[in-house]
């Protein structure tokens, strides 16, 4: 990739992050005032979780949102990044946990225990570097096809996994679950 593509993967991130945000925002605020007349502790849950609405994702293409601070990526993956990501042996990973709390455990990081739907279309991680906290750069970047973070040099692939460089763990994944077709909740 060359430099110019670079910068215009990144400009496209960052609007599709101002776009979302906005989004974000107005939804968080009427949801506080409902709740708020409620009880105290109902308005801490609700600023706790966001709605994103994620119709307008296209295949191959990544939704940047910010949540309690941090980037999220959410990516309706290829039919070639879902290949990639599955095809990949436990044994050749770094990391082998799943990094995924939705499963409440330490399961196996295959590619089917990182995504959120069964066909493996749907991935949703947050943008930090285990490593010291970059935000990695997506849209297929670095060796595995996957993100890449240009901090340090850390690769990972299709379904955010640690492959090469000095980042310790696969990218987390935060609690996450559609709540309809074309909406994801976080938190
Ligand atoms: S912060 Fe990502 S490689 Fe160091």
């Amino acid at each position: 990739m060359s430099h110019a593509d670079d910068h215009v993967g990144t400009r496209r991130d960052f609007l599709y992050y101002a776009t979302a945000g906005a989004g974000t925002v107005a939804a968080g605020a009427a949801t506080w005032t409902l709740v708020n007349q409620m009880n105290p502790s109902a308005d801490v849950q609700a600023l706790s979780s966001i709605q994103v609405d994620v119709s307008g994702v296209e295949t191959g293409t990544q939704l940047t949102v910010k949540f309690r601070g941090k980037p999220i990526f959410i990516r309706r993956r290829t039919e070639k990044e879902i290949q990639e990501g599955r095809a990949v042996a436990l044994s050749e990973l770094i990391d082998q946990t799943a990094q995924n709390p939705n499963l409440g455990g330490v399961e196996p990081a295959t590619d089917q225990n990182r995504t959120m739907d069964e066909a493996g279309e749907w991935l949703v991680m947050i943008g930090v570097c285990t490593h010291l906290g970059c935000v990695p750069i997506g849209n297929n970047a670095g060796d595995y096809d996957g993100w890449f973070c240009p901090c340090h040099g850390s690769h990972y692939d299709t379904a955010g996994r640690i492959r090469k460089g000095p980042a310790p763990e696969n990218l987390w994944i935060p609690i996450a679950e559609f709540i309809n077709e074309t909406t994801v909740k976080l938190g």
